[in-house]
């Protein structure tokens, strides 16, 4: 099935919202020229002036406050969901009913119970895409990782996995949603959901988690005056809220395939602005990666056992997955960002939407709940004084 237009609308226009309207745009200018035209309809936000500002910069017909206006709207056929968590499942289950493909940010919902709700209304409407955001498994370097895993380094034994960023640091950073809802929704589900993805997307599932321990560290913060988005520092009020979730969340796992994990997430981690990064060991060789340095990878695989095994840097290009078409210089060592990750993703779901085979599929909601699944795991092992939790399949 091909479409002759496809109209796309996001609602949230904050931080990432503004990195799924960059992505759209960028969509049809990758690989090749077959997607149909794209019509770029509407961006809603409860901030008019947030949504005016994203839909002129990114070339948006019209902007709005209110995202049922979406419903209605016969010009929109996929819309990206990219507002706070607790907002996901209201949002993402009225454009399901109303016909609409779904693209919704990670952590897919606020809790387990939300997100499997999701997915049975998506089950309701199985001719539509309900796809969760989780958009660094399109990093071409933790592709390539994938890929060679299976191809070169043998069974994995170790999967040492962090996500370290520094946004929560300062006490001064204003109060937001992202400090509201209980145990394990902090840090733990904000960055360590995509940890926990990352690392199921290479090693496969987890089968059990054990030694799980949460920490906050700043146990209040200001409310600001007006309104704020992403991490951005804020005018603050003399309200203090209680931070209610984790700063650090840490466990160790075991992966189905019997290899184990270890993981450490903070959003507190000074110098360390948005560091997710693993270490892999298997049976033939070992490979790192650090997306401070995101086109890079250092591997070690063939050994020889002759004194000169050792790890090497490879620098990601067009021999790995993504790049080639990918990027608009497409050369090896030019690098790329997180930014063009989104294109990737959305490049995917208008794919998908019109029928084409070229990217790997986005990840469905039942991702989105496999994730929440891990995530919950690890609340009942920390709030149990670390004990072992098997995750169900
Ligand atoms: N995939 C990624 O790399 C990535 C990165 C950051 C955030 N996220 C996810 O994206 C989502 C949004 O995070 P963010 O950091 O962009 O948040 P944000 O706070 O920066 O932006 C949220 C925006 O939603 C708007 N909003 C609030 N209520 C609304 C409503 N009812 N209708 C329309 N708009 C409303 C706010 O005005 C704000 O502009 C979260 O689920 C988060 O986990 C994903």
């Amino acid at each position: 099935m091909t479409q002759q237009r496809i109209g796309v609308a996001v609602i949230g226009a904050g931080m990432a919202g503004r990195a799924h309207c960059a992505g759209y745009r960028t969509a049809p200018t990758l690989f090749d020229p077959r997607l149909p035209p794209i019509h770029y309809a509407a961006v809603i936000d409860a901030n008019e002036a947030v949504a005016r500002d994203a839909a002129m910069r990114y070339g948006f017909e019209r902007s709005g406050t209110d995202w049922r206006e979406l419903l209605e709207a016969d010009d929109v056929d996929v819309v990206s969901v990219v507002v706070a968590n607790h907002l996901h499942r209201e949002i993402a289950e009225s454009l399901l009913d109303a016909g609409k493909h779904v693209l919704c940010e990670k952590p897919l919902a606020a809790t387990l119970d939300d997100a499997r709700a999701m997915v049975d209304a998506a089950e309701k409407h199985r001719d539509q895409v309900a796809a969760t955001g989780f958009v660094y498994r399109r990093q071409p370097a933790v592709a390539a990782a994938r890929d060679l895993l299976t191809q070169r380094l043998g069974e994995a034994s170790h999967f040492n996995g962090r996500y370290w960023c520094d946004y929560a640091l300062d006490p001064r950073a204003p109060m937001t949603w992202r400090y509201k809802g209980g145990a394990g929704t902090g840090a733990l589900a904000d960055i360590g959901s995509h940890l926990i993805d990352t690392a199921e997307f290479i090693c496969g599932p987890i089968a059990t988690v054990g030694g799980a321990a949460l920490a906050t560290r700043v146990t209040e913060r200001a409310v600001p005056v007006g309104t704020t988005y992403g991490h951005a520092r804020a005018e603050l009020s003399d309200v203090l809220e209680p931070v209610e979730n984790d700063d650090v969340a840490t466990f160790t796992a075991t992966f189905a395939s019997g290899a184990v994990g270890t993981f450490s997430i903070s959003r507190i981690a000074p110098g360390h602005a948005n560091s997710l990064a693993f270490d892999l060991m298997a049976s033939r060789g070992s490979l790192s990666w650090d997306m401070d340095r995101p086109a890079e990878f250092s591997v070690l695989s063939d050994l020889a056992d002759d004194g000169f095994d050792g790890p090497r840097t490879v620098l990601v290009g067009p021999a790995h997955p993504y790049v080639r078409g990918g990027l608009p210089m497409d050369f090896p060592g030019v690098s790329y960002g997180v930014g063009d990750l989104f294109g990737y993703q959305a490049r995917a779901l208008l794919e998908q939407v019109a029928g084409i085979d070229g990217l790997p599929r986005c990840a469905p909601f039942a991702d989105g709940v496999r994730d929440l699944t891990v995530i919950d795991a690890v609340r009942r092992s920390a709030v149990t004084g670390g004990a072992a939790v098997d995750v169900p399949a």
